[in-house]
């Protein structure tokens, strides 16, 4: 997502931690972020070119094959060298175990604790946007050069960041709060009796990136790179019948960062 993406992603998770996870979360936390979880969410889209942190540039997303609509970690997750794990879904599994180790062993927080955290948060964002789970051929549809409404653009951009944007502007009066205030409405009554199976994974994992991978890819496949080849016009009926995915996908990027968070910092607490 864009900026605006992971702002909201994280501020629908904030509401839905549990104290022992706030409380934790603060003391990570520099003092400049107030305990503010979401101002640094996209922290790891700021730093991605600095040579310090080139190693995580590749963390952002993982390529399936051309039209295979398919994710398989022993496959896909690997960067452009083909060094096994470097990919989104294997950055969640090494920083919710990195986070989740400080925990059990009480140890004294570093610098690397703290990022580990905002390159959770973010990475957690990042795989609920259906082309960060993308075809390879063409880099998640960066390489799909599309017209959004008069402007040229490419079908990446138009599902990271011109969906919300739109929307933002048009629906909830430019203001990210007001949008993760809508989108958590409908979490606790439209999509309630769905919402307690998101955070959950098989054999109480604490995160489960290879299932939101799969959902990814289904939803690349079904709803972005559909009716979107190189060279179309997107306009109104794509941006009226894709934007309740995109709303769905923040919401399902918002539980399930709190649910991992939650089962991180508060180990005894039983799984929703
Ligand atoms: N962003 C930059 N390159 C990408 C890729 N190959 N897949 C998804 N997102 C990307
Ligand atoms: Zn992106
Ligand atoms: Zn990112």
């Amino acid at each position: 997502w864009g900026a605006a993406g992971h702002l909201i992603t994280c501020l629908i998770a904030e509401p839905l931690l549990y104290e022992p996870a706030e409380n934790a979360i603060a003391k990570l936390l520099p003092e400049s972020a107030n305990g503010n979880l979401a101002s640094l969410c996209n922290w790891p889209d700021e730093v991605r070119w600095m040579s310090k942190y080139k190693w995580t540039r590749e963390l952002h997303w993982v390529n399936t094959p051309d039209q295979d609509c398919k994710y398989d970690y022993n496959r896909d997750c690997h960067d452009s060298l083909g060094r096994k794990d470097v990919c989104v879904a294997g950055a969640i599994n090494k920083f919710t175990q990195q986070l989740s180790d400080y925990t059990k062993n009480h140890t004294t927080k570093n610098q690397n604790t703290t990022e580990a955290l905002l390159f959770l948060a973010h990475f957690v964002g990042d795989i609920h946007q259906p082309l960060h789970a993308g075809f390879r051929s063409d880099g998640g549809g960066n390489n799909v050069s599309v017209h959004w409404y008069r402007r040229k653009t490419n079908l990446h951009n138009v599902w990271d960041t011109e969906f919300v944007e739109k929307a933002l502007k048009e629906k909830f009066n430019s203001d990210p709060t007001v949008m993760a205030d809508s989108i958590l409405n409908n979490i606790t009554d439209q999509w309630a009796s769905e919402v307690d199976s998101w955070g959950l994974c098989r054999n109480n994992k604490l995160a489960c990136p290879d299932t939101y991978a799969t959902e990814g890819i289904n939803l690349a496949c079904r709803w972005a790179y559909k009716g979107a080849t190189p060279g179309t016009t997107l306009g109104d009926s794509y941006y009226i019948s894709r934007f309740p995915i995109v709303e769905r996908s923040l919401a399902k990027g918002g539980v399930r960062l709190a649910a991992i968070l939650n089962g991180i910092f508060d180990p005894d607490a039983p799984q929703r």
